[in-house]
């Protein structure tokens, strides 16, 4: 049985944060309430959907902006690695307290289409921003503002923009990377398949750039390129540090894939520790009649929201943060690590 959540309030203070929570601002509820390992909110279209739907793997700002919300800070530096239109800088730009963010992607057509929602959504009501909508109980936590000033989102291939940033400079990780491998039918074709479009299909997902970790020549080619991308991920967060990757198994060649599972064991090999498996229950996912009538083929209506820890001690408080671009490493390298 859980321990009794912190009373969310304190009359006339705002949220009661606990005095040995270091991690985010959360009352002890808010908290409670986000530990839950099923998702099933469905997100608004907001801040640009009509332009950023193109991006056929566009996420909420609203479900990054909770994720960023419980493992950071007011103020401190979001990092995606594979930005594509910019779910996770829009969700820092409206965190309850808005959060720094850097963002690299690959396309120069994604990067744009986030400067332009970025750029519209800042001029609306006269330069105030948009109003978002208070969701109540499905985004507990009250109105949101939008202040994207300390977002940038390079572009340019994630192997190579990484390692010119400073180790121990990243306070949290978020990202959504290419999902496995592109092949001409993603789930298990047949006619009746390819009468009901295939998710590819639908919408642009994929560049033609060999950088674009989907055009791995196989499967095993994109979980090394993968486990590379983490490796520079563990080096460039903060010790004891959280990264979420959200990824969506595949059903391909006629078999199941297990790309959550599978980028998770490579994750804990360079020092990401598994700390848990969220659920996102796409609600709103339409319903294929792929393997209709002679034998079971999914249709996969969920996303995995994989959580890690950084292997190593939090440094003691007070300790000076790192400059993410150009700079010199700093802080402290952990030494060994301590498991929680
Ligand atoms: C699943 S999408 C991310 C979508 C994003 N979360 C959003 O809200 O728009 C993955 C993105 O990774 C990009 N990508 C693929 N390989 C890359 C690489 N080597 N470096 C940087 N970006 C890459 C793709 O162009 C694609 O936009």
């Amino acid at each position: 049985m859980a321990d009794a959540p912190e009373p969310s309030t304190t009359p006339g203070e705002g949220p009661a944060i606990h005095p040995r929570n270091r991690l985010n601002e959360l009352s002890g509820e808010a908290w409670l309430y986000f530990t839950k390992s099923v998702w099933t909110t469905a997100y608004p279209s907001e801040l640009g959907h009509r332009l950023r739907r193109a991006h056929g793997a566009n996420k909420p700002p609203r479900l990054m902006a909770r994720l960023i919300e419980y493992f950071t800070k007011t103020g401190e530096l979001v990092l995606d690695p594979f930005a594509g239109v910019g779910g996770t800088l829009l969700g820092a730009a409206m965190a309850r307290g808005p959060r720094r963010a850097i963002g690299i992607e690959l396309s120069p057509r994604w990067a744009e289409v986030y400067a332009e929602v970025a750029q519209q959504a800042r001029a609306e009501r006269g330069g105030l921003g948009p109003a978002l909508a208070d969701l109540g109980p499905q985004d507990p936590g009250g109105p949101r503002g939008f202040d994207p000033s300390g977002c940038e989102l390079l572009v340019g291939d994630a192997l190579a923009i990484l390692p010119t940033m400073a180790a121990l400079s990243v306070d949290f990780v978020a990202t959504d990377p290419p999902y496995n491998i592109q092949l001409p039918m993603t789930m298990a074709g047949g006619a009746l398949a390819e009468a009901h479009a295939n998710r590819r299909t639908d919408y642009a997902m994929v560049t033609d750039d060999p950088a674009d970790l989907a055009n791995a020549p196989d499967y095993a080619t994109f979980l090394d390129r993968m486990t590379a991308v983490l490796a520079e991920l563990a080096r460039v967060l903060r010790p004891a540090r959280y990264a979420v990757l959200i990824v969506r198994d595949a059903y391909q060649d006629g078999r199941y894939v297990f790309t959550a599972s599978d980028l998770a064991a490579r994750a804990a090999t360079v020092g990401l520790i598994p700390k848990g498996d969220l659920i996102w229950y796409q609600a709103g996912s339409r319903l294929r009649p792929y393997g209709y009538p002679t034998g079971f083929v999914p249709n996969i209506v969920h996303q995995h929201l994989l959580v890690f820890r950084r292997d190593g001690a939090a440094p003691a408080d007070g300790a000076p943060a790192g400059t993410a671009l150009r700079g010199t490493a700093r802080g402290r390298r952990a030494s060994g690590s301590r498991e929680r």
